[in-house]
């Protein structure tokens, strides 16, 4: 089912979110509401509390390249489902023009680590230890950040940051 994103400046996406303690089907629900959502409006990531939930939970579906026409290049059982996630190494850094759903329409380049090594837990409540130092590595520190409270905005230089405040103030108007 596709839930409500929350739109930026909403004080949620400001919440720190809590830690899953049960496993269970609330869980699973989430997130298949959560790649329901994703998908909808075409995001390749989204963290729970872009839909209202301040828990610990977020799934990346990183798009398939160079498949045959017609098919599903972020199907179902490629998303990336991390509970609990923590950042234990992270080292290089990089930059990546990003976007968010909870921020639509604008795309600004960030600063991140290039690579980094997460432990979390997937649906069932198993450990897993996974390292990107690619896109993957990217999409997993935004949405992590998300947990944290933190929108990639404002990671932005204060020049960048200030004009971005005044073209959402104009978008909003217009809308
Ligand atoms: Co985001």
């Amino acid at each position: 089912m596709v839930r409500e994103i929350v739109v930026y400046p909403d004080k949620r996406l400001k919440q720190v979110s809590k830690p899953v303690e049960s496993f269970d089907e609330e869980l699973h629900t989430l997130l298949d509401d959560m790649y329901d959502t994703m998908r909808a409006k075409n995001g390749v990531g989204l963290a729970a509390i872009q839909v209202g939930v301040d828990k610990r939970v977020l799934i990346i579906n990183i798009p398939l390249e160079d498949i045959p026409e017609g098919e599903d290049e972020q199907p179902r059982e490629n998303t990336l489902e991390m509970i609990n996630p923590v950042i234990v190494e992270k080292d290089g850094s990089t930059k990546f023009q990003e976007g968010c759903l909870s921020v639509p329409g604008i795309y600004e380049e960030v600063e991140r680590a290039k690579h980094i090594k997460v432990e979390y837990f997937d649906r069932h409540g198993k450990k897993h230890v996974i390292e990107d130092d690619d896109f993957l590595a990217i999409a997993m520190q935004h949405e992590i950040d998300h947990l944290e409270g933190r929108v990639f905005i404002e990671k932005l230089s204060f020049i960048k940051r200030k004009k971005f405040e005044k073209e959402w103030k104009k978008r909003k108007k217009a809308s």
